[in-house]
């Protein structure tokens, strides 16, 4: 029930991809099905990734070290890993770098990513196949670019129109190292930084999720309550 009613919200969804990208695989996610949680070992891997690669370039800005305290995290592991990076744990997630600068390099300011899997349809499926979608290979980048990749652009598969002034930010394994002991393969990082990006775009998932069970519950004991009151009303009707 809970899982029909998930795919008919999923077919509500933004489902007009632009077209311009390639198809996206669609993974198996463990914040999406009736089990969905977020997972706080993934989510602190994700926030490894997000911190130590992406946020060279990229701000989190709705997100603080503080917000990590909604999903596990204690006040003591927050403040230490704010402190790792000399923050405040209630400053949000900013990048060092600045636009001016980073306009100069890239002839874009990498936008905000908090909210990057709520804007781009598919969502973590996006990102995870971003990661992915670099390719030296000229018989695919032909494929799509026939005119070659545009000067000061990388070839992308799922990127819209396949040029993005992002260079391959996982270009290979053990950029960083886990808190878990778990190998930082690219396809690692790569799925983990989707879910952390998933969790900074839609922190209240799993709430609206309890919502619905609650609300199902509700209704059950209501048309249970409903069946006994009929029963109990037409047996006194039918004694007379
Ligand atoms: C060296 C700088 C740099 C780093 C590091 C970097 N990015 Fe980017 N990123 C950019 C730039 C520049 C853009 C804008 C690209 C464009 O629109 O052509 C971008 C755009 C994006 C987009 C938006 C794509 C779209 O559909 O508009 C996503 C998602 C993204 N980056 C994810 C990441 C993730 C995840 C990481 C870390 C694993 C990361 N980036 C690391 C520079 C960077």
């Amino acid at each position: 029930m809970i899982r029909m009613m998930m795919v008919g919200l999923a077919l509500l969804a933004p489902a007009a991809w632009a077209g311009e990208g390639a198809a996206l695989p669609h993974k198996d996610w463990g914040f999406e099905g009736v089990r969905a949680t977020w997972d706080k070992d993934e989510l602190y891997r994700g926030y490894t990734v997000a911190t130590q690669v992406c946020m060279a370039c990229h701000s989190f800005k709705y997100v603080s070290h503080r917000d990590l305290m909604r999903v596990g995290f204690t006040e003591s592991e927050v403040q230490t890993l704010a402190k790792a990076l000399n923050m405040d744990m209630n400053a949000k997630l900013k990048t060092g770098m600045d636009d001016a600068t980073a306009k100069e390099t890239f002839g874009k300011v990498p936008p905000d990513l908090s909210l990057m899997n709520r804007a781009r349809p598919g969502g973590a499926d996006y990102t995870y196949a971003l990661m992915h979608g670099y390719s030296d290979d000229s018989a695919t980048i032909v494929k799509y670019l026939p005119g070659g990749v545009p000067q000061g652009a990388y070839f992308n598969t799922y990127y819209p129109g396949h040029a993005i002034a992002m260079a391959n930010p996982l270009s290979g394994p053990g950029l960083v190292t886990y808190h878990d002991g778990k190998e930082a393969t690219v396809d690692q990082m790569a799925h983990d930084v989707s879910v952390f990006m998933q969790w900074t775009a839609e922190p209240e998932r799993m709430d609206r999720q309890a919502w619905g069970v609650y609300v199902l519950i509700y209704l059950f004991i209501f048309t249970v309550l409903a069946y006994l009151t009929k029963r109990v009303i037409w047996k006194d009707v039918k004694k007379h």
